[in-house]
């Protein structure tokens, strides 16, 4: 039987099951890159947990040769730490020497999620793009665009895309449809294309660092590119996918809910405020916590530890195993975890400040 699972990339998405999407949807395991790529701590430790297509981009990593890095951003509030995850990845890849395009999905947001184009505009230059130079990305070496405001080639294809795929395509992938919704895929289908174009890089191939919600279009945006395989040559765009921060209440890290996420703005103060008050794996009293050991995998403290303070992996692991034993009880791990935290907010701020004039000059070009 055909499988009826989707993946809605406008729906709330809770994958519980990371395997799952390998047997079902057939994104395959990135472990065989885990040594290759060991420099990367997401990749280390498997956060960043899948891929189509990598061994094309692993390759032209090896043999030095070109690859683009695209991804797009949906301008949605405040810049958090999950949000910092994808940024790393984006810079990671430009430092070994990918050509990287980053686009700003404000059709997206304005179609899709009802929001007004300046404020997309604004949200995506003052939370986004300055963080990302703040985290060092290389402006002078990046393509960045919103797809409401770009070049006539762009536009011209994603228009182009249209005769190539029916609507019944488009229902079986995304359900019921709307015109913003097709609008906003073929949008994604060009962000994802154009830069293998003649008018930009030519065919090269090219990696999208995704959430696994975003494979839908992944998937369609590959087809797509064999449609065009006699006229422009497009070679079909392999993909990473990253596993989701939680949430600091256990529940989604989202901007619209301030207590979920750490923002890279947050004041030290309002961060440790937020630690404090995070969902543990911890057991409900100091004693049982001795005798039975905290549970890291279902702490969201952890998770801050795991994603972005703890670089070295044998800190991390004596984290891990003094949790387990009921050594470390959750009081005085959130306030190593506050430590750390605030320490990488003022070095961060200190960042953003000269990050703005970066993006000052380079929006005055
Ligand atoms: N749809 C993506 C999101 O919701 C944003 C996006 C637009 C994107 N264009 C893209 C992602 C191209 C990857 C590649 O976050
Ligand atoms: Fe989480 Fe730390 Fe408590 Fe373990 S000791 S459950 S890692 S807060």
């Amino acid at each position: 039987m055909v499988s009826q699972k989707k993946i809605d990339p406008w729906g709330s998405l809770d994958i519980k099951d990371y395997r799952k999407l390998f047997e079902d949807f057939g994104i395959e395991s990135f472990d065989k890159y885990k040594n290759k790529l060991k420099d990367n701590r997401y990749v280390r430790r498997g956060i960043i947990f899948g891929h189509r297509d990598f061994g094309k981009i692993m390759n032209a990593i090896e043999g030095k040769k070109p690859y683009i890095m695209m991804t797009g951003l949906m301008p949605s509030g405040k810049f958090h730490l999950g949000h910092k995850m994808v940024a790393d990845q984006i810079i990671y890849h430009q430092q070994m020497g990918a050509c990287v395009y980053v686009c700003s999905a404000d059709l997206e947001a304005y179609v899709m999620r009802g929001m007004d184009l300046p404020k997309a505009r604004e949200i995506a230059l003052t939370e986004y793009l300055l963080n990302y130079v703040a985290l060092g990305l290389d402006l002078d070496n990046t393509t960045f665009w919103f797809q409401t405001d770009y070049v006539v080639p762009y536009y011209r294809f994603r228009d182009m895309l249209s005769r190539k795929v029916t609507l019944n395509e488009l229902k079986g992938i995304y359900g019921k449809l709307s015109p913003g919704k097709i609008l906003a895929v073929l949008a994604q289908s060009a962000d994802i294309l154009h830069p293998q174009l003649e008018q930009f890089n030519g065919p090269t191939p090219t990696v999208v660092p995704v959430g696994a919600d975003q494979d839908p279009h992944i998937r369609l945006t590959r087809d797509l590119s064999g449609r065009f395989q006699l006229e422009y040559g497009l070679i079909p765009p392999a993909s990473t996918y990253h596993k989701f921060m939680r949430g600091l209440q256990g529940g989604k890290m989202s901007s619209s809910i301030p207590k979920s996420a750490i923002a890279l703005s947050d004041k030290p103060k309002e961060a440790i405020g937020k630690i404090m008050s995070a969902k543990t794996g911890g057991r409900p009293t100091v004693d049982e916590q001795k005798e039975k050991g905290g549970v890291p995998e279902e702490c969201t403290v952890y998770d801050l530890f795991l994603y972005h303070l703890v670089e070295d992996d044998d800190g991390l692991e004596l984290i891990y195993r003094q949790c387990k034993s009921g050594e470390l009880i959750c009081g005085e791990c959130k306030a190593k975890c506050s430590d750390l935290m605030a320490k990488y907010l003022d070095q961060h701020h200190k960042k953003i400040g000269k990050a703005a004039k970066t993006l000052e000059k380079y929006l005055n070009k």
